[in-house]
């Protein structure tokens, strides 16, 4: 008699077996802040040093990060810190929102591997020159 996982409990075991903590975890099988704002505030790409790309869309109302959207063509750990740092910046102002970092983020996730580290840069980069760039262009 075979003992079959599900998909998704194959893959939790999967992640957690490489060191992916369960926030993380979670946040990569949930994906809940995937997607895209048709009539986003301020759209922004980034292209990570290892070619996985991420897109970042604002909703912006009075100074306060409203929502965000991430595509992602990448791995785990940017999927799941890209999710978490829309956790961490919503509904926080703009200047709040830039001064979040790596290790807040790591903070949230708990545990990924280290390799995977990048994968928080590139998510955190791209939140802060997205918003960088609707601040830039609001002053002028
Ligand atoms: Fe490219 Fe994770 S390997 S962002």
């Amino acid at each position: 008699m075979y003992k079959e996982l599900t998909t998704s409990d194959a893959e939790r075991k999967m992640l957690s077996d490489a060191g992916y903590g369960d926030p993380a975890i979670n946040y990569y099988l949930e994906k809940k802040h995937m997607g895209c704002f048709e009539d986003a505030d301020q759209v922004f790409k980034k292209i990570g040093s290892c070619g996985d790309i991420m897109k970042v869309y604002l909703k912006v109302d009075d100074n306060i990060i409203n929502d965000v959207r991430y595509e992602i063509t990448g791995c785990a750990g940017a999927i799941a810190a890209a999710m978490a740092a829309v956790d961490l910046v919503k509904n926080k102002t703009i200047d709040q929102a830039l001064k979040i970092n790596d290790g807040d983020v790591f903070k949230v996730l708990e545990s990924i591997p280290e390799k995977k580290h990048h994968c928080i840069q590139l998510a955190v980069k791209t939140m802060h020159e997205g918003i960088q760039e609707y601040k830039n262009s609001t002053l002028m």
